[in-house]
């Protein structure tokens, strides 16, 4: 696991972005997996710009999104199909059909969740994976006690998770208690994980995340048994982890043919 700290989040959305822009100039058709939430709404901002500045292309690239909420109409802003469609598809070149999601409203969850992850492995795999975290360590809607070899499939929000994610909708009580979500086997499965975090608000998940116990009681914990993450923080997301001077050091003093 690779910890980046950088001193705000244009400085991380601007180094996320230049991963994939460089992983679309090797492999046009790589396969991207995309988060929601605001944590990452910085890259896409950089991506969308990259592209108008004809940087990069998405025309052969395909999509697969982490994570989505049960019972959402088809045509609600904040299913995230929707997001994801607003805050990137809809201002790049992606193909009709290359960006797909789990399907919150499929009459039958388990078909559906059995046919997405059917569906990633048809497309080959996710080569790169952008993640944030939540404030209790889930990453996707993988939840505490979620397990670490999960697949896709329902779970039940906490009332944390619930009540941070209130701010988009009018109140609490509008948030889903249900979603669909990548597990974290899924998640695993990708060649490149690409966490995001900001504010003091990760600081403790990230801490967990990086230097506790792997454990299902912080289910972002799985990502030190992966052998590719990049986890860019910023000052306060990063304020306590105990080995930061030395992550600092590390990536102050990299090879310059070293990327992420
Ligand atoms: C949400 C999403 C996650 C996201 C996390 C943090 O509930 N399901 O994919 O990483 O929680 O969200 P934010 O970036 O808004 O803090």
């Amino acid at each position: 696991m690779e910890v980046v700290i950088l001193s705000n989040g244009e400085q991380i959305a601007a180094l996320a972005a230049d991963v994939i822009v460089r992983l679309l100039a090797q492999e046009p058709d790589a396969v991207l997996g995309l988060a929601t939430g605001s944590s990452t709404l910085g890259v896409y901002a950089e991506l969308i710009r990259r592209f108008r500045d004809g940087e990069v292309s998405f025309a052969r690239a395909r999509g697969f999104l982490l994570d989505e909420y049960v019972g959402l109409a088809a045509d609600h802003p904040q299913r995230y199909r929707s997001v994801i469609r607003r805050e990137l598809k809809e201002s790049v070149d992606f193909s009709p059909g290359a960006v797909t999601g789990p399907d919150g409203t499929a009459d039958d969850i388990r078909a559906a969740c059995s046919s997405y992850e059917e569906t990633i492995v048809a497309a080959g795999g996710v080569d790169l994976q952008l993640l944030g975290i939540g404030a209790d360590g889930h990453i996707g809607f993988n939840e505490p006690g979620s397990s670490l070899a999960s697949r896709t499939r329902i779970k039940t929000l906490t009332e944390q998770t619930r009540s941070d994610n209130a701010r988009f909708f009018r109140s609490t009580d509008e948030v889903p208690r249900h979603v669909l979500t990548q597990g974290l086997g899924t998640i695993s499965a990708a060649r490149h994980l690409l966490m995001v975090a900001t504010g003091p608000a990760k600081a403790d998940a990230v801490h967990r995340m990086v230097e506790g116990p792997v454990s299902a009681a912080c289910p972002a914990s799985v990502l030190q048994v992966h052998p590719h993450v990049s986890v860019l923080l910023d000052d306060a997301a990063a304020a306590r982890l105990e080995l930061a001077g030395y992550y600092r050091e590390t990536y102050a003093g990299k090879p310059s043919w070293q990327t992420l």
